[in-house]
């Protein structure tokens, strides 16, 4: 569905040099797949995300999304952000609506569909409420509830629980564990928790900087058990502590290079 073919993206600085933000990645991703990815501060995450969901344009390379050039964003990718971006002034109704609002769609449409939403996301009841009035967990139940809405067939998402405190993103790793078996979407989802990459990715891709690149790529079992399991016994398990360590450590020596490269 996702064809990524040597993309690579620089960055020209006001003092005239160049950041090369990433290079060469070349990444095939399949429909209805759960990829995480996974790398130290500034290796290009956000980067490769805006480029697929279109906001940049990469410096060279080609990405098709399914079999059509990418060149601007489209309601094809939606994006949820960090934090939710929702808009203050209006209430959840309005904004899980206003994809499909202005699009056109009348009310009397988009009301059912904002119930059958609130119900996915757990929200039931919400509708009205304002949105500051919202906990950080809720407003981004309400930001995945709005890319829903406007139906996308992959649905990226930079670090979105980044903000969240310990067990909300807990629930929140259940929850979107749920969205992806019951919708059957493609979600790619940035994260430089090795928990929530091990956890939210069928395929976990760790990238490495300087310049940003793919390193090491994983199949992993662990988002495919929690069907019918609980994450709280999957962390415990032998094969996902080892996975664990080995890639925490792997992105610590990153981190350790970062550091000592950029003293005097
Ligand atoms: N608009 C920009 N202008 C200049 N440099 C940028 C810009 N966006 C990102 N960069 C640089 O590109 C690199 C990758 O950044 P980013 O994609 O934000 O990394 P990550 O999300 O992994 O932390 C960093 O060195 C960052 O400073
Ligand atoms: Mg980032």
């Amino acid at each position: 569905m996702l064809h990524i073919d040597n993309v690579s993206m620089s960055f020209s600085l006001p003092d005239g040099s160049c950041v090369e933000a990433l290079k060469n990645i070349s990444l095939e991703i399949k429909k209805g797949e759960l990829i995480s990815i996974l790398g130290p501060s500034g290796c290009g995450k956000t980067t490769l995300l805006n480029i697929i969901a279109g906001f940049l344009a990469p410096t060279s390379g080609q990405l098709t999304f399914n079999n059509k050039t990418i060149s601007g964003p489209s309601a094809e990718r939606g994006m949820v952000f960090q934090k939710g971006a929702l808009f203050e002034w209006m209430n959840v109704r309005n904004n899980i609506s206003f994809g499909p609002r202005m699009q056109g769609r009348p009310s009397s449409q988009t009301d059912q569909q904002v119930e059958e939403l609130l119900q996915l996301v757990g929200l039931q009841g919400f509708a009205e409420k304002a949105v500051y009035a919202l906990s950080g967990g809720m407003q981004q139940r309400v930001a995945l509830a709005r890319c829903l809405a406007n139906d996308p067939d992959v649905i990226l998402m930079d670090e979105p629980l980044g903000a969240l405190d310990a067990l909300t993103r807990e629930k929140m790793q259940a929850l979107i564990l749920k969205l992806w078996q019951e919708t059957g979407k493609t979600i790619i989802l940035i994260t430089h928790s090795v928990e929530e990459a091990l956890l939210l990715g069928e395929r976990l891709i760790v990238m490495a900087p300087r310049p940003g690149h793919i390193h090491q790529s994983y199949e992993l079992p662990f988002a495919g058990q929690a069907v019918n399991q609980d994450l709280r016994e999957i962390k415990k398990q032998p094969d996902y502590r080892d996975k664990y360590e080995a890639i925490l450590s792997m992105i610590w020596d990153m981190e350790e290079d970062i550091m000592g490269t950029s003293q005097p």
